[in-house]
This record gives C-alpha cells, structure tokens and sequence, in this order.
C-alpha cells in the first residue's frame, strides 16, 4: 500500500515504487542535463526509499527526488567524520512549478535522511540555478563550497549543505 507522506491541492507526495521509475526517468530527461542509468535508479530506491520521492496529481507522476546516504568529512565539523544523506536529483515538470511541490519533496526527504540518522545532507547544484539555491536556502542549507568545472558543460556547482540536530 501506498503511504501518502503529503498532499497540496491535489498534489500527493509519497514514496517511489519501482513501477514509477520508467516516468521518473521521463521526468529527468525533459528537465535536467544530468541522466543516469536504469541501474543508477534501482539502486537508488532500493538503497534508500525513505528519501525517493514521487510527487503525482492524477496518477501521473510530475515531480521526483531520489538521495542516497554516504559516508564522509563534514561539510561543517573540521576532520569530523560523519553519516550524510546526498540528494542527488530532483525535479519538478514544469507547468507544476511554484506550487510549493519543490519545496514539499525536498522537506519530506529531509524526513527519510533522518530516519536513516545521518548528520548532514548536501547537495550541489548549477552556480546559475537560482530557483534551486533560493529554494535550498528557504529550508536552511547553506552554501558551504564552490566546486570548480563540476558538470560535464564546465559549469562550477555550489555544494549545499545543512546540519542536523537530534
Ligand atoms: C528547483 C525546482 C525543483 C523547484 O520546484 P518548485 O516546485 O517550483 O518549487 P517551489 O514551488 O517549492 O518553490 C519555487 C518558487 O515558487 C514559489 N511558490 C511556492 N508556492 C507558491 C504558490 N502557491 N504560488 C506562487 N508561488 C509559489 C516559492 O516561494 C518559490 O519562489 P522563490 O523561488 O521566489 O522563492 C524546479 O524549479 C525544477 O524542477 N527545476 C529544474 C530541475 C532542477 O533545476 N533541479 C535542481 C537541480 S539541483
């Protein structure tokens, strides 16, 4: 069964099924230039389907993000050595922008990463994506580096990242 994690409108936010991935993928290739493998997204979900999330109106899927946990140095301690979720892809079709979608999948995997008890969750996105810092910054990450030619066009990425209390 299905558990809905969030509905605006009649948008309902709930967790990844492996029937969903096939339009996740479809989602990814008409708004990101980033694309991953079939195996990329299998693994994905069945890594950490606490934090891969479909948003849906109507059945159809229009909104994803999947994450997957990681251990690493902070992105605040210095030498800490720490559990972190990465968010790795997320995106919203766009003629459902500026809804408060982004917003909701990004704050409900906020929940799946905790539930996995990790310290921190990160990101990066495109240095010229200020929908997407704007959005990051809304929910408390902080720009904590620039990473120099980190996509394949040559385009610098801002790491994003903030810190959990328990
Ligand atoms: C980044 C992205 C996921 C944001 O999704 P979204 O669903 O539009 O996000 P939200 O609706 O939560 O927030 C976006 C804006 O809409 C506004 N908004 C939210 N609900 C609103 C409403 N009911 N009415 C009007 N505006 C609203 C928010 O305040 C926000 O405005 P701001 O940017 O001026 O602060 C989306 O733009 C996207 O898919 N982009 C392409 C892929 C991408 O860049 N992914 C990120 C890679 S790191």
């Amino acid at each position: 069964m299905q558990v809905i994690l969030r509905q605006i409108g009649n948008c309902v936010i709930r967790r990844c099924d492996p029937s969903d991935l096939i339009p996740v993928m479809e989602i990814n290739m008409k708004t990101l230039p980033e694309h991953y493998s079939d195996y990329f997204y299998e693994s994905l979900l069945s890594e950490l389907p606490e934090a891969f999330l479909v948003a849906e109106i109507d059945g159809r899927a229009i909104g994803y993000i999947m994450c997957k946990t990681e251990y690493g140095f902070s992105n605040f301690k210095k030498l800490g050595f720490v559990k972190k979720g990465h968010m790795v892809s997320i995106a919203v079709i766009e003629q459902h922008r500026k809804k408060g979608i982004g917003k909701a999948i990004v704050e409900e995997s906020m929940n799946g990463v905790k539930i996995k008890k990790c310290d921190e969750f990160y990101l990066e996105v495109r240095c010229s994506n200020t929908e997407g810092v704007r959005l990051y910054e809304k929910l408390g990450f902080i720009i904590r580096q620039r990473l120099k030619a980190y996509y394949r066009d040559g385009e610098d990425s801002f790491l994003m990242a903030i810190e959990f209390d328990y």
